[in-house]
């Protein structure tokens, strides 16, 4: 898993991976920064950790060809970015492209982007939510795997309606990566189908 924040979505991943029924395990955990909560909660639970930042390499590349090894060190199946601020490059998605996952807090492909839910509230939507895609090269632009809608309240603030969309969120990311490791999944130019 990739993270860059507190880390609670992985932290309900790591919930989820108690019980052998889930059929999914987390191998490694990593940062592009010092000092995430995430990286807290994988310790916390004996998962191996790494941190590659960006600012440690001459180029993008550098640090996208590092992170890249990183994680085929450990052969995940499934790359699953929750709160992970960065793209990857070329090298990594060349890697891990059509498995890596992505959770978003918008309904996409509305509001893609670092401020999605201050742009949802800033547009008076009545309606936003939380996506989770596979990814490709661009920004929150990858087929949809699932998604769903958290209402806006006329009193959110952006950490209020974070907050609510992650309590969503977090199940939503649970239980696509399940039926995902229980039952595969087909991609189809942009539609996925999970399970036959
Ligand atoms: C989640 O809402 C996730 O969708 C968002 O960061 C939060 C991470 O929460 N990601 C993005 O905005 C990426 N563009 P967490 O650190 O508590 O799991």
């Amino acid at each position: 898993m990739l993270v860059s924040g507190t880390g609670s979505i992985l932290q309900a991943l790591l919930n989820a991976c108690q019980s052998e029924e889930f059929g999914a395990r987390i191998v490694a955990v990593g940062a592009d920064r010092d000092g995430t909560g995430g990286v807290e909660k994988a310790e916390a639970a004996g998962i191996p950790t790494f941190v590659r930042r960006v600012k440690d390499f001459p180029d993008r590349m550098g640090w996208d060809q590092a992170l890249t090894r990183d994680c085929a060190g450990y052969a995940p199946d499934l790359v699953v970015a929750a709160g992970f601020l960065k793209l990857v490059g070329q090298d990594f998605l060349s890697q891990f492209g059509g498995r890596m996952i992505n959770t978003h807090p918008a309904l996409l492909p509305a509001f893609p982007g670092l401020h999605s839910v201050r742009d949802a509230l800033a547009y008076g939507v009545k309606v936003t939510g939380c996506s989770v895609i596979l990814v490709d090269a661009g920004i929150d632009s990858g087929p949809i795997l699932a998604q769903q809608a958290v209402p806006v309240l006329d009193d959110d603030d952006e950490e209020a309606l974070h907050e609510r969309i992650k309590v969503v969120e977090r199940t939503l990311v649970v239980d696509t990566i399940g039926r995902m490791v229980r039952n595969g999944w087909t991609a189809s130019d942009r539609t996925v189908r999970i399970g036959s």
